[in-house]
């Protein structure tokens, strides 16, 4: 068990550990929960989901029963985009926060982009959302406010409102990096978390990934979260796997050398999702 993850500090002051768990694609209330116990066991205190993943009352129901310090845990959801827009997000927190149990939400965040390829008025409907966000922030509901898919072009109006997003939580792994994003949110203080930091398992195949980790002695996966860390990124990894679950954490022991994160950095693209926040349909 890792004893204490390192927290960053975002724009706010708020602290968040440095890696999280994730939880899409977990749907089963008892296999949740396990999970979610397992994690903790494991030393993990910052949990990732979604009110789309359709598991918040079993990740509810596992803090319960762990009881667990609420100060001790950093719990994220957000809005899906059938949810976007003032009202309908108001409503979609109130579930969220009803789902999970808990009388705050350390981070709540806008899942998607309305993008311009399907709305005309996307950027309204994004500061629309924004705007139940920043509400919802102001009364102490949320710690913490941010985004989830955005590029710049979708944060650009969203960064001269009064409160700005602190996070950014995009698609991210070794094989499928971003840089212009994580440059843009960089810049502008903006913190950067990585969904499918494993690139679903299948980066983990490559040559360069699988030589690097047999230098290191670490397993392809841990190289891929290390990289995040130490590119200033999040991952949040997600596994039903108690193995995985802790191997997963385990990747504070060791360093990617500053020339290894060069030639990972240089690596060209391969294993994207396909997922571009301009083009799904939703
Ligand atoms: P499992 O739940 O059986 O462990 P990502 O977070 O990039 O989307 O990847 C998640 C996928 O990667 C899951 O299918 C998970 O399967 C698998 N996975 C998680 N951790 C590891 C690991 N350490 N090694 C190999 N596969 C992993």
């Amino acid at each position: 068990m890792v004893n204490s993850i390192k927290k960053l500090k975002l724009r706010n002051g708020y602290e968040i550990p440095c890696i999280g768990f994730g939880t899409y694609g977990m749907k089963n209330e008892e296999v949740v929960v396990r999970a979610i116990k397992t994690a903790f066991d494991m030393g993990y205190r910052h949990i990732d989901t979604a009110s789309a993943y359709q598991n918040e009352k079993s990740i509810g129901r596992a803090i319960a029963e762990y009881n667990i310090d609420r100060e001790e845990i950093f719990i994220t959801s957000k809005v899906w985009a059938s949810e976007r827009g003032y009202e309908k997000t108001l409503e979609s927190f109130k579930n969220s926060i009803k789902n999970l149990g808990l009388d705050y939400i350390d981070m709540y965040l806008i899942n998607w982009p309305a993008s311009y390829n399907r709305f005309d008025n996307w950027e309204e409907i994004n500061l629309d959302t924004w705007k139940a966000l920043v509400e919802l922030y102001k009364m102490g509901k949320i710690k913490a406010i941010g985004v989830s898919n955005f590029r710049q072009s979708h944060l650009e109006s969203l960064m001269k409102t009064e409160i700005k997003p602190m996070v950014n939580q995009i698609e991210f792994n070794l094989g499928n990096k971003h840089m212009k994003t994580i440059d843009y949110c960089k810049n502008n203080d903006i913190l950067v978390e990585a969904w499918s930091p494993l690139g679903k398992s299948r980066i983990l195949k490559n040559e360069l990934l699988l030589s690097l980790a047999k230098k290191y002695k670490k397993s392809p996966a841990q190289l891929c979260l290390r990289w995040c860390l130490q590119n200033e990124v999040i991952p949040l990894p997600k596994s039903v796997s108690p193995s995985r679950i802790k191997e997963n954490i385990n990747i504070f022991d060791f360093e990617i050398s500053k020339e290894d994160m060069t030639t990972i950095n240089g690596m060209p693209s391969f294993g994207w999702s396909g997922l571009d926040p301009d083009e799904v349909n939703f």
